[in-house]
């Protein structure tokens, strides 16, 4: 009865994609040791998904093209734990380590007892049921009795199988049925990711990895929390009956098998010494880490044992969490200061007397944005609680208003720009102060770069080394200060040879003829991209035109709204940048769109406009043959080539008709301008 088909059924090509599938997703995001590239991995699940298109009756919930599914329709039903989830009694110091150690020895009576040493993830711990080794729910700790079902959300979190092969099931001791508990975190770097888009929206960032774990976790968009690389360690299996393996540190073992992330910083200690030795160890690892750890968990490793000790209250008695000092301090305000950060945000911060905080002298700490000094209620002097975690910057977290001294004094964010002096901007619905002038000191080195990109001025060769060099020595002070530069500056630079001086003078001189949308582009108006710039070379066809256009004027321009207008008038009203077109003007830049437009597309042919156009005005359209090579006559003639008629046009068209001149309306024009004549 058993057919083998010559190839391989789709059946089977879809199983094995599959494996191959998740063998790389655990590599890459259980044990961090790709073996593939990212191209590759994308390739087969293209190749699978394609195939499961073509067989949907052969998709499975556990295939790993799965894992973002629809949003759940009316929020996270909540739904009880099948058993609590406890929280653990807190250690603060080594006495209290001892204490603990003391009471576990007297209750166990004389047996020996091991301990597991983990790492106390600083994220928030979630329950996973399987049945039929396939995840069927994920639910959050809630009160401990009744969590949120987040599912949809937790099937995106890469480092949790969705199944678990039969083969790895079998080698891991694990039931079919089991239930893992772990710990959700997001790694310091996706922290700050999410931190800095936040900023960039105009959103204040969040506290800490934590809260941002956990408001992820809560997101109803699984699409946006797949982005945003959560990920699961586990630290506990359980099965109906309870207990699945006699020792804690067989559990974490079973639970790498089978493919779960299990934290590789853990220990079996036989003495408190031991435990000791571990806590010491990570709390020097912490500052490496790439997530935020708050501590060691110290267990029982006996299952039998642990039993026997049971629960105080909420907690177990044979786990302790020992928690590291907090890494935060009080210390006074001693000044607030303004940096100007590359894009030009603004962002307030307190001078602080310097205060040790886990180990780190700390003088310095982000207040954020103006609204943050007002809501924390600030003003200098005052004595404040400050918090340092991992990577992330010391920021003040409260004000202790019942220290304040009787001089402390309001603090009044600026109105001109710490670093150059110029007028402040703050954009309608966004918390953040910019300083728009392209040339402050503080934005030169990225408006330089900006400048120079591809697909901007297109200097090639002046990129971060060189920047970097001619802006911190001085070299250069505005953009227009480029155009400036000889051999002999260029050659006092490090690891700049003659012919790469030779070539960079060049690109910078052949930038000159850059067409005027890029030169538009490359002044780095915010909001200004390069449709849009395009679109105000098109319209306008001279800077000057565009310098001097009113906001009417400029929104009357093909996608450009007020607050495009508006961001274009602030930076145009800035003496500074004006200065900076006129040194541009100066070094030759070109200012005309007519000039570099000019191309031999329409050569020879003459226009003759008539009527009313649908959206061009007649100044427009005549700049727009012009700038094809083309020539816009009064009256029609033999001579005429075409004649561009709009609505209510009059006697030239009839002219038009009796001599055979071919007619154009608008639309014509315009592929005609586009793909020139036959
Ligand atoms: S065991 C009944 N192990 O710390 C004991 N918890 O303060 C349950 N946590 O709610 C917890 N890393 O969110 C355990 N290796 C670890 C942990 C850990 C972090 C969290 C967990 C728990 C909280 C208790």
């Amino acid at each position: 009865m058993a057919k083998h088909p010559p190839t391989k059924s789709a059946e089977e090509q879809i199983e094995a994609l599959r494996e191959t599938l998740r063998h790389h997703e655990h590599l890459y995001y259980v044990l961090d040791a790709p073996e593939v590239s990212d191209a590759q991995y994308d390739a087969w699940m293209h190749e699978l998904r394609a195939l499961e298109d073509a067989h949907p009756e052969l998709r499975t919930m556990d295939s790993p093209t799965q894992r973002v599914g629809g949003k759940p329709k009316e929020g996270f039903a909540k739904v009880p734990h099948s058993r609590p989830m406890l929280s653990l009694d807190n250690a603060y110091d080594e006495t209290e380590l001892r204490e603990w150690d003391r009471r576990v020895h007297e209750l166990a009576g004389d047996e020996p007892i091991a301990y597991v040493c983990e790492l106390k993830l600083d994220g928030l711990s979630l329950a996973l049921t399987y049945r039929n080794a396939q995840l069927v729910r994920g639910v959050t700790r809630g009160d401990g009795v009744i969590g949120e079902d987040v599912t949809t959300n937790v099937r995106t979190i890469r480092s949790v199988p969705l199944s678990i092969s039969p083969a790895k099931l079998h080698a891991s001791g694990l039931p079919e049925n089991f239930e893992i508990r772990g710990e959700v975190v997001l790694s310091l770097a996706a922290f700050q990711k999410l931190n800095a888009e936040r900023e960039e929206q105009g959103l204040a960032p969040a506290a800490n990895p934590r809260n941002a774990a956990a408001g992820t976790l809560r997101t109803l968009e699984p699409n946006i929390v797949a982005q945003r690389r959560l990920d699961f360690y586990a630290y506990f299996a359980l099965s109906e009956p309870g207990y699945i393996f006699p020792l804690q540190s067989q559990s974490l073992d079973a639970l790498a098998t089978a493919g779960f992330r299990v934290n590789p910083q853990r220990t079996l200690a036989h003495t408190l010494e031991e435990v000791w030795d571990f806590i010491a160890k990570a709390e020097v690892m912490r500052d490496s880490l790439s997530y935020e750890i708050d501590g060691v968990v110290v267990k029982v490793d006996s299952a039998a044992l642990q039993e026997r000790l049971g629960f105080t209250g909420r907690a177990p008695r044979w786990a302790i969490a020992y928690k590291f000092a907090a890494r935060a301090g009080v210390t006074q305000v001693e000044n607030i200061l303004v940096q100007v950060g590359r894009t030009g945000k603004l962002t307030p911060v307190a001078a602080l007397k310097p205060v040790l905080i886990g180990g780190t002298t700390v003088s310095r700490a982000t207040l954020h944005n103006a609204d943050e000094i007002e809501r924390l209620g600030l003003k200098i002097g005052d004595f404040v609680a400050v918090e340092r975690g991992g990577d992330v910057i010391p920021k003040v977290v409260a004000v202790l208003r019942e220290k304040r001294p009787v001089d402390a004094h309001d603090f009044s964010f600026p109105s001109q720009c710490p670093e150059c002096g110029s007028a402040l901007v703050r954009e309608e619905g966004e918390v953040d102060w910019r300083c728009i002038n392209v040339n402050c000191p503080a934005r030169l080195r990225e408006s330089l770069l900006h400048f120079a990109a591809r697909g901007v001025m297109n200097i090639e060769g002046l990129g971060e080394a060189v920047v970097n060099q001619l802006t911190e020595r001085g070299l250069v002070r505005n953009l227009a200060d480029i155009y400036q530069l000889d051999q002999s500056v260029l050659l006092s630079l490090d690891r700049i040879g003659e012919k790469t001086a030779q070539s960079l003078l060049q690109q910078i001189e052949r930038s000159k003829k850059a067409p005027l949308d890029r030169v538009l582009l490359g002044l780095g108006i915010r909001f200004v991209g390069e449709r849009t710039a395009q679109f105000l070379s098109d319209a306008f066809g001279t800077m000057d035109r565009v310098i001097e256009a009113s906001a009417e004027e400029l929104e009357r321009v093909q996608e450009i709204g007020p607050r495009i207008a508006q961001a274009m008038l602030e930076f145009f009203a800035l003496p500074g940048n004006r200065e900076l077109i006129e040194k541009l003007r100066s070094a030759g830049l070109n200012f005309n769109a007519e000039r570099k437009k000019t191309s031999s597309k329409l050569t020879g042919l003459t226009f003759v406009l008539t009527g009313t156009l649908p959206t061009l005005t007649r100044e427009q359209a005549k700049e727009r043959i012009e700038r094809e090579g083309g020539t816009v006559a009064g009256s029609v003639s033999k001579k005429t080539s075409y004649v561009v008629a709009g609505e209510d046009a009059g006697s030239k068209l009839d002219k038009a008709n009796k001599l055979n001149v071919p007619m154009l309306d608008e639309a014509g024009l315009m592929d005609l301008l586009e793909k020139g004549k036959r």
